[in-house]
């Protein structure tokens, strides 16, 4: 049984108020009655603020990214080392919108998720195709091209430690949510392929829906048999969203 996972991707969004007013009602409708994981992915200057918020409750916390170097000379980079003062659990990696506005390329995002586990964190690998890709019919192609660079270069063994996210691009922030039907083929066919390597890894790795997962569409999706949570991004910002979807994957 896979524990499913929501986790919100804030992106470039909050501020220490509205950050503060944010976990309160996270946390204050939380209890017992969610049975998912929760996590909020943060901005790294937040990481403080919101580590010693969290700390001891079941809300679980990350980054949006790490460096694959240890230190040096990467103006506006931040490495795991650095994470690891913040306890972070989750590092998200290869989210498309550092694929396609700061060009991280598919060795990049490898290069990056064996960082993110080399200290300790659980990469969200987020893969997905753009709507021209979809409409082409290359939709698994592109999918399985952007797994097969982290296998190729971490191993199978690494994708049963870390989560992957299916993000359609074109349902990133556009409101236009892929239907249950098309994220559960993509789904079904990222665990086929890691069944074809180890069985063991395709059964334990969790696999998110990412994109305009909102709390009225949350509940079909990840009824989907290979749909196990949710990357959530605009309603991630509001407690009663966050909480609703939260509530959805029971
Ligand atoms: P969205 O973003 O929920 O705002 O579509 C999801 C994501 O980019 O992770």
């Amino acid at each position: 049984m896979r524990q499913p996972l929501i986790a919100g991707n804030w992106k470039m969004n909050g501020s220490h108020d509205s950050i503060n007013e944010l976990l309160d009602g996270i946390l204050a409708g939380l209890g017992t009655a969610v049975k998912a994981e929760v996590a909020v992915c943060v901005p790294y200057v937040y990481l403080q603020q919101v580590s010693e918020k969290l700390k001891g409750t079941t809300l679980a916390w990350g980054a949006q990214n790490v460096n694959d170097n240890d230190a040096g000379a990467y103006t506006g980079e931040i490495s795991g080392s650095m994470l690891k003062d913040f306890d972070c659990k989750y590092v998200i990696v290869g989210h498309s919108e550092r694929r396609i506005i700061y060009g991280e390329s598919d060795e990049d995002v490898a290069a990056r998720f064996k960082a993110a586990q080399a200290h300790g964190f659980v990469p969200i690998l987020c893969v997905g195709e753009l709507s021209e890709e979809r409409e082409s019919g290359m939709t698994n192609k592109v999918v399985a091209r952007q797994l097969d660079a982290i296998i190729n270069h971490a191993g199978t063994d690494a994708i049963g430690d870390c989560v992957i996210a299916y993000e359609p691009v074109w349902a990133i922030g556009t409101g236009k949510v892929a239907t249950p039907g098309q994220a559960q083929e993509v789904h079904a066919m990222i665990r086929a392929r890691l069944a074809h390597l180890s069985p063991d890894v395709a059964a334990q790795v969790r696999i998110l829906y990412g994109g305009s997962m909102k709390p009225d569409n949350a509940g079909e999706l990840i009824r989907m048999n290979d749909i196990d949570g949710g990357l959530i991004g605009g309603a991630s910002l509001q407690a009663e969203d966050f909480l609703g979807i939260c509530m959805a994957a029971n």
